[in-house]
């Protein structure tokens, strides 16, 4: 960008000075979205840095997202060609391939609706309102008598450790039709391995960015290519067996009904098949792959606080009894009258911002922001983390408040103040488990909330400092629960 000849009537990005080879790595640090935010201060909600020789874009505060992801959506829609995205899923990842806009369009289409059918078909009682609901509720009970057992033979858990095995059982559930047990070492070896992953595939590592680096032997590099491939070879293994058992009036998950849609397609003349059958059936890996990591590192923050704030916990536990009591499990339409958990959701969506930065994006052509010019395939990082801790936006950032989320009187979530969290990213490649997500860290948490107590274990302070990566996480720790009577 330094040498780029700019249009008239456009400016040049503003940014730190690069060093020659490693550009401004040295300045961006371990811990991109504080180092990011303090230069947006200098620099402004859009500025440019190099990592290696590569240049950058880097987009700040809510209304300049906006005007990139929504109002010029297009424009920025894309996914840079980073050296590590192409170990996810082979190269041939919906999230974080380069596929071209058309491939990627169709991909997502179908992703969105398959997750669409399989969350809100019926379930296999009137008592829930959709298979979704199903899942979550049994896999919540599932937790609070898995937590229960481990509390009373060993006197302490590891949340992330229990939390992410239902995670994982709900979006198993609707992409391949089956649940896992607890202790399956399988499963196990694939969900408990996101440490390497989030590390390597997190925003601005610097062997995304610098050639000679991906020389160079690499411990972390090394469990994230192997890490990768496990995964891909569990999915790949479920897909196969879905090949066998595939019958065209049984469709009962999203393997087979991704099956089903390249048999159609097929039969049918007119059909658009750029997108290989590989691609296809390929979706349900990012399905599976972003379906568990994201919502159960949520969780495990979420209980993390409770122990942290042990008065908001009290406070959400009288709200759940009086407004669902004790003798039934909570329900989706619960929601709209439990606001002060709703509230706690939104405070640790914007406090922890757990998804410091969207995945990384890359203009399709030449655009400008702001009157700054910016060419085709530039890598652009969005800062959520920097939106959700915006001091001109947010009142005393850095503390945890669920009453910013409330209404004068306490007794309603405020929706406008609510929508100023950015988490899901925005436009285009808005999150397509939104809506999925929200309703599992909602039900998940009723339920756990309505019958445990969670605090710490004695002599083993919570450490909350958070570590940076795709997701960020707490440290793995120890803590107990006792039963609500
Ligand atoms: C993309 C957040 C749960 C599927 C994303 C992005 C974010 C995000 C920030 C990137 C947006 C961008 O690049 O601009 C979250 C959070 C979750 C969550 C915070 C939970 C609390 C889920 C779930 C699923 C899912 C449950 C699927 C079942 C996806 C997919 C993409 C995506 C497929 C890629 C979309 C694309 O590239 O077009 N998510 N997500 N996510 N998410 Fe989620």
């Amino acid at each position: 960008l330094l040498h780029t000849k700019i249009p008239e009537g456009l400016k040049r990005l503003p940014g730190p000075k690069p060093f020659p080879i490693i550009g401004n790595v040295l300045d961006v640090s371990s811990n991109p979205h504080l180092s990011l935010t303090a230069m947006s201060q200098r620099y402004g909600p859009v500025f440019q840095i190099q990592i290696g020789t590569r240049p950058v874009v880097v987009l700040s505060g809510s209304q300049t997202v906006k005007q990139a992801l929504v109002k010029q959506g297009d424009e920025f829609s894309g996914r840079p060609d980073l050296y590590s995205f192409r170990f996810i899923n082979d190269g041939k990842s919906l999230t974080f391939s380069t596929d071209q806009a058309g491939v990627w369009r169709a991909r997502r289409k179908l992703a969105l609706s398959a997750l669409r059918s399989f969350s809100t078909i019926q379930g296999s009682s009137s008592e829930y309102s959709c298979v979704l609901e199903e899942h979550i509720s049994n896999e919540g009970e599932y937790l609070v008598k898995r937590l229960s057992t481990v509390m009373e033979a060993g006197g302490s858990f590891d949340p992330f450790r229990h939390i992410v095995v239902s995670v994982a059982n709900v979006i198993c559930g609707m992409c391949f039709g089956r649940r896992y047990s607890h202790d399956d070492q399988e499963l196990l070896s694939i969900v408990n391995m996101s440490h390497e992953f989030n590390q390597v595939a997190g925003t601005a590592n610097p062997a995304d960015f610098i050639t000679f680096l991906q020389y160079l032997p690499s411990r972390t590099m090394k469990a994230f290519v192997d890490i990768n491939g496990r995964f891909t070879r569990f999915v790949q293994k479920l897909v196969r067996e879905h090949y066998i058992s595939y019958d065209k009036n049984n469709i009962c998950d999203i393997t087979h009904s991704l099956i089903d849609h390249c048999e159609d397609r097929k039969l049918d003349e007119n059909s658009n098949t750029q997108v290989s059958d590989e691609k296809i059936v390929g979706i349900v890996n990012d399905l599976f792959g972003a379906g568990f990591d994201t919502v159960s590192t949520f969780l495990s923050w979420a209980v993390m606080y409770l122990v942290a704030y042990p008065e908001i916990q009290e406070k959400l536990y009288q709200e759940l009894r009086e407004n669902v009591g004790m003798d039934r499990r909570p329900r989706l339409s619960d929601r709209s009258n439990l606001p002060f958990l709703e509230a706690f959701i939104m405070e640790i969506f914007r406090h922890s911002s757990f998804l410091p930065f969207t995945i990384p994006h890359c203009t399709t052509k030449d655009t400008s922001l702001n009157g700054f010019f910016i060419p085709k395939d530039t890598c652009v990082f969005v800062n959520q983390w920097q939106i959700n801790h915006d001091p001109t936006v947010w009142k005393e950032p850095f503390t945890f408040s669920i009453e910013r989320f409330l209404n004068a009187d306490g007794t309603e979530l405020d929706k406008l103040e609510a929508e100023k969290v950015v988490t899901f990213g925005l436009g285009k490649r808005r999150c397509i488990g939104e809506a999925i997500a929200r309703s599992q860290v909602f039900l998940f948490l009723a339920i756990l909330l309505q019958r445990l107590r969670f605090h710490e274990l004695p002599r083993h302070p919570l450490d909350m400092t958070p570590e940076y990566g795709l997701t960020m996480k707490h440290k793995r720790c120890q803590m107990c629960s006792s039963p609500r009577s």
